[in-house]
């Protein structure tokens, strides 16, 4: 039978939603070249890990995989690294888990198809022998892609799978060149660069057709967007390209994810006030409160900058949300600076804050930097931060009670008998519908708030 003889992909994806959405496009680029994705590792020829180096608890995850599934390569089956971790360690992968036949870079990932060649053929020519006691006889084959912050082009293609029918994402803007002291980002994804707003908006304007009605348009740095072509006159800001993307017809919600302060423009807020299918919700990562730690980040903004970007957010006519990343125990940060992170927690009373213990990595600067901070006192500060944070959340998110907010219906928690709505602003919505009033997935229902909790709102349908 045919369908029999078609091969096989496994992907796993772990990171951000960049990384989720790479593994969409590397799906599509697949299932193009006439693979079949399945759902266990067991059944797959290739079996493939979108990987993250943001922290070292996330690189070692691939590894961990990688060791728990060598034995079936016995049965000729390959493996593939993709991703931060591949980009990060290079060939030094094949090293560490000689049945990976692929390491490849998210700046790489054009050429798949040629890559996908060469395994094939080399897999038709002869099985690995990883036990054949002279190298050559164990016929390994390794295909790299990696890149080293030289590519300018974007992963564009016309085949990406989605996995949701009514939201989707673009990546606008790949890359980063801001160089945080603690982050392996511009060393993984590449240089900085930007797809033009036509191609943009040509994306979206195809998913409005299908039938999406949410985009979240994505980036390292989502508002670090410059449109790269066209007259300088025609050109988009990053405000604009927003605005144009939430007029199109049929899209009724716009998200945006990460924005970097530096490059945060009031502009911004006022497309939000103008444009009403722009959610209200803005991502703003501050990393810390101390003006000291700030600068040894390398985070180019001041506590003061920061507050004053807030400070336009809050100004704003709609109720924007405002959610952060924090980190704690970087070098040298003393029980004074952690103190000023918590007065900033206080100050901008943010909808929900990611916090997470300092992890060196490799290549980065601040690898260099002597850090004094016991690993023990790093996860106090975590703790103290997340606890403070939770009772910050509990009585804010309480203020929702009573109101009715309009949610798209994004699941089924069937053990509680509650469907899951978000709201504009990025907030779950767990609410309860009359049987013969059940919601459609995908679609937007008002729901009238009766409850809440440090990270979730509890409703009604409003029938
Ligand atoms: N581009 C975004 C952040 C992307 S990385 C920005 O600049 O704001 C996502 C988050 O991971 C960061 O905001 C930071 O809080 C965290 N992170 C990055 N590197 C880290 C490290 N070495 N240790 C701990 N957390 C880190
Ligand atoms: Fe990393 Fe900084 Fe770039 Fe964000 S801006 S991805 S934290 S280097
Ligand atoms: Fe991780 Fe790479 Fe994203 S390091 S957070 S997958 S950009």
């Amino acid at each position: 039978m045919p369908g029999d003889a078609q091969k096989t992909f496994y992907l796993e994806t772990f990171g951000c939603q960049m990384n989720v959405h790479d593994s969409e496009k590397v799906i599509g680029t697949l299932l193009h070249e006439g693979y079949r994705r399945v759902e266990a590792v067991e059944q797959a020829d290739l079996i493939l890990y979108n990987t993250c180096s943001i922290r070292d608890k996330a690189e070692q995850k691939v590894f961990h995989r990688l060791a728990d599934f060598k034995k079936l390569q016995a049965q000729g089956k390959k493996f593939g690294v993709l991703g931060c971790v591949a980009q990060q360690e290079g060939e030094k992968i094949f090293e560490r888990a000689p049945h990976v036949s692929l390491v490849c870079g998210s700046a790489s990932y054009r050429n798949l198809p040629q890559m996908l060649a060469q395994i094939e053929a080399s897999g038709a020519a002869a099985t690995q022998n990883l036990d054949a006691p002279k190298p050559e006889a164990r016929n390994l084959i390794r295909i790299t892609g990696l890149d080293d912050r030289e590519t300018d082009k974007c992963f564009e293609i016309e085949f990406t799978a989605r996995s949701n029918p009514h939201r989707g994402y673009i990546t606008i803007i790949e890359g980063c060149d801001k160089f945080c002291a603690y982050c392996v980002v511009p060393f993984t994804r590449g240089k900085e660069r930007s797809r033009t707003s036509d191609s943009v908006l040509a994306e979206a304007r195809q998913m409005a057709d299908l039938g999406y009605t949410e985009i979240q348009l994505l980036g390292q740095n989502v508002n670090s967007y410059r449109d790269p072509a066209g007259k300088p006159t025609s050109r988009k800001s990053f405000a604009q390209l927003l605005a144009a993307v939430g007029e199109i017809p049929g899209i009724k919600r716009v998200r945006f994810t990460t924005s970097h302060p530096r490059d945060f423009g009031r502009d911004i807020v006022e497309a939000i006030d103008a444009v009403p299918t722009l959610c209200d919700h803005v991502h703003l990562p501050v990393q810390s409160g101390s003006d000291r730690v700030l600068h040894a980040m390398q985070r180019l903004y001041t506590r003061e900058q920061y507050l004053e970007r807030i400070s336009w957010i809050k100004s704003a006519k709609r109720d924007i949300s405002i959610t952060t990343d924090v980190i704690v125990g970087f070098p040298g940060e003393t029980e004074a600076d952690f103190a000023e992170t918590l007065s900033l927690l206080d100050q901008v009373d943010y909808d929900g804050v990611f916090s997470f213990k300092y992890s060196p990595r490799p290549n980065t600067p601040a690898l260099r930097f002597e850090d004094p901070i016991p690993d023990a006192e790093k996860a106090r500060r975590l703790e103290v931060l997340m606890a403070k944070q939770k009772d910050s959340q509990m009585s804010s998110y309480k203020k929702y009670i009573g109101s009715t907010l309009e949610v798209m219906v994004e699941g089924r928690n069937e053990a509680r008998s509650q469907w899951v709505g978000r709201t504009s602003q990025n907030k779950t919505l767990n609410f309860s519908a009359p049987e013969e009033a059940s919601p459609k997935m995908g679609t937007y229902v008002p729901v009238r708030v009766i409850g809440s909790f440090p990270n979730s709102l509890l409703g009604e349908l409003v029938v």
